[in-house]
């Protein structure tokens, strides 16, 4: 099987998490800032556990400060996804990071992350959306003004609303303002749960803020009937496996409860979440997924059509990006 050609769909990305470590040097000398302390000796980018990924992250994004630098970003970002087979990415774009939460910057980095996006379909054939995300350990309050540039930008690009950051500061229902404002404004809704919180945390999630799919959720397969009202409920998880290897989340690929979850009905789909800081791609997945488990074409093309389902976009995208599914004639 050739891992790398097999046409994908990867739900859940975070742009400056797919950010290739030489690319941020770049950016950090270009404007002399220090952030040689988030490198390993080999140039990647090192962390000793959860708590300083998020450190090494935000470190890694202060060299992000201009419309011009994303617009690079993405560019860089889709040619090694779309390398990897990616036809369609939905990927977590963040007002923070972009203008600090100011909805008139964050349309001035959108419109230089939409204008790459079209570039990089026209020129590599692959499919991006975004989703505007909060960031939970930034608190309640700063989702707020997340939620708002999701509502004042939802539309072509923009297809979701989630959250990310650190899953232990507060229970899911604090942050119910920011979900409900996004799906007043008809927004679809994702957000990271069960990557650390155990099953409490997934459940509080569906039940407080509303979500059409669940980043990671991996901490539910704790709990039988939060499995089945997860499969009941056609709920979709976006899996990162080698995210969840790498971070601890589990204790090792053979660990991983993807098809323990699948198995039991459950929706799950594959993702990459920061490729660079995991040491992944959507191949290097794929290849551990046949060995460890012995995933098999089928099972491929069951989690893609499941994936291009599950996806935010319109229904026009859908049909579209379905195409580049269907084996070459
Ligand atoms: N932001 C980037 N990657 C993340 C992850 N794996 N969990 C939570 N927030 C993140
Ligand atoms: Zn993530």
């Amino acid at each position: 099987m050739n891992f790398n050609e097999i046409p994908k769909i990867e739900l859940h990305t975070h742009l400056e998490g797919c950010a290739p470590p030489a690319f941020i040097r770049g950016l950090a000398a270009e404007k002399s800032i220090d952030i040689s302390g988030i490198f390993d000796a080999d140039g990647g980018y090192a962390f000793r556990d959860f708590d300083h990924f998020l450190s090494v992250y935000e470190a890694a994004c202060t060299t992000l400060t201009s419309p011009e630098d994303f617009r690079r970003l993405t560019m860089a970002v889709l040619e090694e996804t779309a390398a990897h087979g990616v036809v369609y990415m939905e990927s977590f774009v963040s007002p923070d990071f972009c203008g600090g939460g100011d909805l008139a910057a964050w349309k001035d980095y959108l419109a230089a992350i939409e204008d790459a996006a079209n570039e990089a379909e026209e020129k590599l054939g692959i499919t991006m959306k975004g989703i505007v995300t909060g960031i939970r350990h930034f608190g309640p309050e700063a989702c707020k003004p997340a939620a708002k540039c999701a509502a004042e930008t939802f539309g072509s690009f923009i297809t979701g609303y989630g959250m990310a950051g650190g899953e232990m500061m507060g229970r899911p229902g604090d942050y119910a303002y920011s979900f409900d404002m996004a799906r007043e404004a008809g927004i679809p809704l994702t957000c990271h749960a069960g990557e650390w919180g155990g099953p409490s945390m997934v459940a509080e999630t569906i039940r407080d803020l509303k979500v059409a799919r669940i980043g990671h959720g991996i901490g539910a397969i704790e709990d039988a009937d939060l499995v089945a009202e997860i499969a009941d409920k056609g709920i979709v998880l976006e899996v990162c496996p080698g995210s969840n290897v790498v971070l601890k989340a589990v204790n090792g690929w053979a660990d991983h409860p993807i098809l323990k979850l699948r198995d039991a009905g459950v929706k799950v789909t594959v993702s990459t979440d920061d490729p660079p800081f995991f040491h992944t791609t959507m191949t290097a997945e794929y290849e551990m997924l046949h060995k460890t488990f012995g995933c098999d074409e089928a099972d491929f093309k069951a989690m893609n059509e499941a994936a291009l389902a599950a996806a935010f976009c319109d229904d026009e995208t859908r049909t579209r990006v379905a195409k580049r599914l269907e084996p070459a004639a």
